[in-house]
């Protein structure tokens, strides 16, 4: 499928909702777009949903990976909806807001890619990988051809050490463009201003190089995103601040919310 800004809808914060209820789920289910299977995948992994204290990170990057698929024909959505709701469910650690902390300490130090250390990601893709595989064996699903790969791509997809297949670049785009909705942007980065939100999105996220980089059209969706983000939250700032480079990107979702008032 060819990717149409113009038709394309961003998140609708007016209905979204933050916090608690996003763990659980409730936006995701709302929407509608799982399949039986998928739901059931979900609620097995639920209780280990978001646990770094970030609500909401499994859902948004699951609704993302939803809708980068048609994208990606050759990605296969057995391996990718599985694959996102269950790339974060192995925490590890004690202090559920330890990674809080982290973002914020690395951030004053000036180098969130510090962040992307092996030390402190391995451990909770491994504890990641092995809960995914008892989850799909629970549910029976996805298919015991697809596991492997599903696991695989949990045990790397911070790290990425190794290349990933189509199916892995669809889940690391979702997570990584989690990075500029507003549910994240109200977890790590409550107090920036606009403007060093867009600094922030583009060193995190949308400017990244190999293996970190988004695929262009999620790199499309994701800046749409960013703007959809700054608009909802500032209302009043988001012209001048989006202005010099996402003028485009703020006219597709000005007209979203007049059009679907
Ligand atoms: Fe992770
Ligand atoms: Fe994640």
């Amino acid at each position: 499928m060819q990717f149409n800004p113009q038709t394309y809808k961003p998140i609708d914060y007016r209905t979204f909702i933050l916090g608690d209820q996003a763990r659980q789920g409730i936006n995701l289910k709302r929407l509608n777009i799982l399949t039986e299977q998928e739901l059931k995948i979900w609620e097995a992994a639920q209780p280990y949903m978001d646990a770094r204290n970030d609500p909401g990170h499994g859902e948004i990057a699951t609704i993302l990976s939803i809708t980068f698929l048609p994208y990606f024909p050759k990605a296969k959505r057995e391996i990718v909806v599985p694959t996102t709701m269950n790339h974060d469910i192995g925490f590890h650690g004690e202090d559920p807001n330890a990674w809080q902390k982290a973002v914020e300490a690395a951030r004053k130090a000036g180098n969130l890619k510090s962040l992307n250390d092996d030390a402190k990601r391995m451990p909770h893709q491994i504890k990641g990988a092995d809960m995914a595989l008892e989850i799909y064996q629970e549910v029976g699903y996805p298919r015991q051809e697809y596991r492997h790969e599903s696991t695989d791509i949990i045990r790397d997809h911070d790290t990425r050490h190794n290349a990933t297949t189509l199916s892995g670049r669809v889940m690391w785009d979702s997570d990584y463009t989690w990075r500029v909705t507003l549910p994240c942007v109200e977890i790590y980065s409550k107090k920036l201003t606009p403007e060093e939100l867009i600094e922030e999105a583009e060193k995190n996220a949308l400017n990244n190089e190999y293996p970190f980089d988004l695929e262009s059209i999620s790199k499309k969706i994701a800046r749409i995103e960013l703007a959809n983000t700054i608009y909802y939250k500032f209302p009043d700032q988001a012209t001048q601040a989006l202005k010099p480079n996402y003028s485009q990107e703020l006219e597709i979702v000005k007209k979203f919310y007049s059009n679907s008032a």
